[in-house]
């Protein structure tokens, strides 16, 4: 999703994108979705993002968590 994001920056398209993480409640309570740095929740602000959101979301395209919300590094 990365790469799409770096094809689409490139050529000046306007994109959006599907997210995903791990859910617990999926209705905005417990903070398990929530992404760095910004806190958004994917259940309730997401799941779809345009690019310019994305940017805002620093852990994108650089590290997955696991259903236990361990960082696992992309890079
Ligand atoms: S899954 Fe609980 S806040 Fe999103």
């Amino acid at each position: 999703m990365k790469k799409l994001a770096d094809i689409v920056d490139k050529f000046k398209i306007p994109a959006q994108f599907s997210l995903e993480r791990y859910m617990k409640c999926a209705i905005g309570l417990c903070g398990q979705c929530c992404v760095d740095d910004v806190g958004w929740r994917i259940c309730v602000e997401g799941p779809v993002f345009w690019r310019d959101e994305l940017r805002l979301i620093t852990e994108f395209g650089k590290y997955r968590r696991d259903a236990a919300g361990v960082k696992h590094s992309l890079i």
